[in-house]
């Protein structure tokens, strides 16, 4: 067993898992592990900016941006952590400024703020320019400026180190973790990593997905690793669907392109979110927004020869303007549907972007083991956690935010409670689940094709998991997935070389995607309201009686639905009392 010992260990370089690093470099002895580069990271392909209410531009306070965030999420966000990420915002934005960061800038020189969907001043008056930006590459200047930050911070990266597994050990407090077994993609050798405290920042699982705007390796591996070890995921049933997809590919096209005055259409020219959302219009949050143009589809009004898909109309804005703020989304239109975004509206369609739901924490980054007790020493930070910050559903821009004030927190608690703490001693059957995984793949010899899983996995979810969903319909994804995971246990995959075995790790990847789906699916039936990213035509209503509560799901092979135990978690609050949502 080749063992390394560091106080903690990292899973994951996008942007939580750097701006934890950065934090615990400098207190404890640290390694980042990751399964790419970690500026291949998917923060690096966020667009339109990350929020805070600087009040630069014009008038703005945190209290706002707590009371959006709240609303925005439909109730379902615990309050006490929206609370702390709008008022640490303000410091997460000029850290990155301190590090580096190239904002874009005011006239006077002051870092520039432009307007986001469901950020609003003065509890909902109208939208208020509260996203700081660079162009539309935010994610990407954010993750090349932390791992600068991370190279000066002398952090140790461990680049291509694949996690398959969380060691847990019991002790006389209960259970702890004791490190992580990593797969090294260039020798194909396994690794343990001994560590006091874990942090887990591995980004989401919008892979389950078809039309999404997620990479490759979006697959929710550090969500089915926790749920593998016994731990609850919450609020899975939760997706954001961004309203502006390239129509038929998924591709993002940023938001900003509405804060900058961009306008959807109908195929009758309609500006059609003034019915929906009289206020703040195109800036509604997203899952409204999401709704309304799946909904003109549905109701004949979509466009293209399939009439499919509906337009974000950018003409009237000068193309100096678009070329300044939003020049990569606008070529994106151009390289990849030949659109001219100066001359012509862009077709676009919700595409599955971002997971609400995760391995739960609370404002520590502390991951719960069930709805009452943490694990000291494990945390999770990012798209990966479920801090409930986003609740049901995400406001735009609160995401780089939540990378970064949480992925700071994690970094300093994990230090901090490595330093009080000893190596717990790894089991010497540590490595024997991912020598299992590893072996079942490399010697099957089924006949059935990751690839061909994976599609119709993709399809199904499409199909009957997107913006709008039945009883039916999650019932037909529930059972195409365990149609799905009769023929993984079928499969056969082509490469049995030690290094750099891609089609080894696609194998394993699947696995995970097929399990998160199932609890998606599974969350999803559940509830039986309609809330947030969660739409359910046979529940239209928000039910705040039954369903202001979290979801927390298990593995349990005794449930008779798919293996999987529903429970439920208090929602936290503060100040907020729910209210009917209107924009
Ligand atoms: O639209 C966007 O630029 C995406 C931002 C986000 O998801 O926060």
């Amino acid at each position: 067993m080749q063992v390394h010992k560091y106080d903690v260990v990292i899973v994951g370089a996008g942007g939580a898992g750097m701006r934890a690093a950065i934090e615990s470099g400098q207190r404890a002895r640290t390694a980042v592990l990751t399964k790419l580069y970690p500026t291949r990271s998917h923060t690096g392909a966020a667009q339109g900016g990350m929020c805070a209410a600087l009040a630069n531009v014009e008038e703005d306070s945190w209290e706002w941006h707590t009371f959006d965030t709240i609303k925005g999420g439909d109730y379902l966000v615990d309050q006490d952590a929206a609370e702390v990420m709008a008022k640490e915002a303000i410091e997460a934005v000029l850290d990155l400024e301190k590090m580096g960061l190239p904002f874009n800038r005011t006239p006077e020189g002051k870092i520039d703020q432009r307007r986001f969907g469901g950020h609003t001043r003065d509890h909902g008056k109208s939208p208020v320019r509260r996203a700081c930006y660079a162009a539309d590459r935010t994610g990407h200047m954010i993750l090349q400026t932390l791992y600068q930050a991370c190279i000066k911070h002398n952090v140790e990266f461990y680049n291509e180190f694949y996690v398959f597994d969380l060691v847990l050990v019991d002790t006389p407090e209960g259970r702890r973790p004791a490190g992580v077994v990593a797969y090294e993609l260039a020798t194909g050798e396994l690794h343990v990593f001994q560590a006091k405290s874990v942090v887990f920042a591995t980004g989401g699982n919008g892979k389950v997905f078809k039309t999404t705007s997620n990479a490759h390796t979006l697959t929710g591996d550090g969500m089915a690793i926790a749920f593998r070890n016994g731990l609850p995921l919450e609020d899975m049933e939760f997706v954001q669907f961004h309203p502006t997809g390239l129509a038929g590919l998924g591709i993002l096209v940023s938001e900003a392109a509405r804060g900058e005055g961009g306008i959807l259409r109908n195929s009758e020219g309609e500006r059609f979110m003034e019915r929906y959302a009289p206020t703040i219009k195109d800036l509604a949050p997203r899952d409204i927004v999401a709704r309304s143009m799946a909904n003109e589809v549905r109701e004949g009004r979509g466009c293209g020869p399939n009439k499919d898909y509906v337009l974000l109309d950018l003409t009237h804005l000068e193309p100096a303007h678009i070329d300044a703020k939003l020049p990569d989304i606008t070529e994106f239109a151009r390289t990849y549907l030949g659109v001219e975004p100066y001359t012509e509206p862009v077709p676009v369609f919700p595409t599955a972007h971002y997971t609400m739901g995760g391995i739960p924490t609370d404002i520590k980054g502390e991951v719960f083991e069930n709805s009452e007790k943490t694990i000291p020493g494990l945390y999770a930070a990012g798209e990966v956690a479920c801090v409930s910050v986003h609740g049901s559903n995400r406001l735009g821009t609160n995401s780089l935010l939540d990378i970064n004030v949480f992925g700071k927190r994690a970094g300093i608690y994990a230090a901090e409670y490595a330093h009080g703490a000893e190596f717990l001693p790894i089991p010497d059957d540590a490595m024997e689940a991912t020598e299992a995984l590893l072996n079942n793949a490399l010697s099957a010899e089924g006949s059935e094709k990751v690839g061909a899983i994976r599609k119709d996995l993709q399809d199904t979810m499409d199909l009957n998991m997107q913006v709008f969903r039945t009883e039916e319909s999650i019932n037909k994804a529930l059972s195409d997935i365990a149609a799905l995971e009769e023929r993984y246990a079928n499969i056969a995959i082509q490469d049995h070389g030690k290094r750099y075995n891609l089609d080894l790790l696609e194998a394993v990847e699947l696995g995970f995607l097929l399990q998160l789906a199932k609890v998606m699916s599974v969350a999803a039936l559940h509830r039986q309201e309609s809330r947030g990213g969660h739409a359910r035509e046979d529940f239209p209503k928000r039910d705040d009686e039954n369903f202001m509560v979290h979801s927390m799901v298990y593995d349990d092979p005794s449930s008779e639905t798919a293996g999987i135990r529903q429970e439920t978690k208090p929602v936290i609050f503060t100040h907020y009392e729910p209210m009917e949502r209107k924009y």
